[in-house]
């Protein structure tokens, strides 16, 4: 059960395969030797070396909401949807897969709330978030949707697997309280975003917990969430680093070495760094407030804040006032005018 419990919480779960655990599996295969290779592992680590190094972040802005998506602007990973929909039955079992996620909501849900209040004026005792509108991007089935609407905001979660939508939509509805401020959809960011009546500049903030490691495209992500907040809106994120040391807990150790869990269940290259997403964020008109280190404890099962951010963060950032792709507009109208 700790080995099941700390592979979860670490790692996550829920990563499809890296091309690195595959090099490792395939130089075992090659090796014919059915365990585990150190030549494999060094080799992959070196690979990974390599890799890191040369990595340049290119960040170009894609305003999803100015054209028509073609399939490499879609956040969505169909391999990420397929292992969702295998696991939308699970949501609230909080002693199963989705239990680090369960236990997060002590550190994420006041981080929101805290973060919020900074932010706004609000002053409804017992319901502190009342009068916001939220958007929860990657919902699930509704573990963190919930205790934001309890905070009395109006929420929306989203999420690309339908299934994963009903199973929130029927744990919501037991509470007539939570049903007035609480609904759900099931389909992505952009989608939404180019939706006149619950898309652009219509949100106070826009959760994405545990979601970023799954999508195919971070760019459009970010140009969406842009476009659904308005102006002086929150984004908050929390996500896994890329680091060596969750390249060597979540690939090599957890399942290589101790094979907590399956063999490819994580993909590395879909980690981000802080600098790095608040590189992207900043491209896209987003100034970022705060960036805290998260850690789970596997005896325990408890989250708590850490000064390091080298496995799990969190992140809070602010869109600016003046949408930049409007600014660059005006700005290149003036040139062509003077
Ligand atoms: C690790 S779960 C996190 C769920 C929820 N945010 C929570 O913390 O309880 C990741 C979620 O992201 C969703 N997801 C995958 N691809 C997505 C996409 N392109 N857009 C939005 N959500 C996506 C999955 O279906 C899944 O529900």
């Amino acid at each position: 059960m700790y080995a099941n419990k700390f592979g979860r919480l670490m790692f996550g779960l829920y990563s499809r395969n890296t091309a690195a655990v595959c090099g490792v599996v395939q130089a075992q295969r090659a090796g014919g030797r059915s365990g585990f290779s150190w030549t494999a592992v060094s080799r992959q680590w070196t690979l990974w070396l390599r890799r890191s190094t040369s990595l340049e972040s290119q960040h170009h802005t894609v305003p999803c909401h100015m054209s028509a998506r073609s399939a490499s602007h879609s956040t969505v990973d169909p391999d990420e949807v397929r292992r969702f929909q295998l696991l939308a039955s699970k949501w609230w079992d909080e002693r199963g897969e989705f239990a680090a996620l369960h236990a997060m909501n002590d550190l994420r849900v006041p981080f929101i709330r805290d973060n919020l209040l900074n932010e706004h004026r609000l002053g409804h005792p017992g319901k502190p978030l009342a009068g916001l509108r939220i958007l929860d991007v990657g919902c699930g089935g509704g573990l963190l949707t919930e205790p934001l609407g309890r905070l009395g905001a109006d929420v929306l979660g989203i999420d690309p697997v339908g299934d994963s939508i009903g199973t929130a939509q029927v744990h919501t509805a037991f509470d007539p309280d939570l049903r007035q401020r609480v609904s759900y959809r099931a389909c992505t960011l952009e989608d939404l975003s180019e939706d006149e009546e619950h898309g652009g500049g219509r949100y106070d903030a826009v959760v994405a917990s545990e979601v970023v490691e799954h999508l195919a495209d971070l760019e459009t992500f970010a140009s969406c969430c842009g476009h659904v907040l308005k102006p002086g809106g929150s984004l908050f994120i929390t996500t896994l680093n890329k680091t060596n040391l969750s390249y060597a807990l979540a690939i090599v150790a957890a399942e290589q070495l101790l094979r907590i869990v399956p063999s490819g269940t994580h993909d590395w290259e879909k980690f981000i760094s802080p600098v790095d997403l608040e590189r992207l964020l900043e491209s896209n008109g987003f100034s970022v407030q705060s960036v805290q280190g998260m850690l789970y404890n596997p005896v325990s099962g408890a989250w708590s804040w850490t000064n390091s951010t080298a496995i799990n963060y969190a992140l809070h950032a602010v869109k600016a006032r003046e949408d930049p792709h409007t600014e660059q507009a005006q700005e290149s109208t003036a040139d062509t005018h003077s």
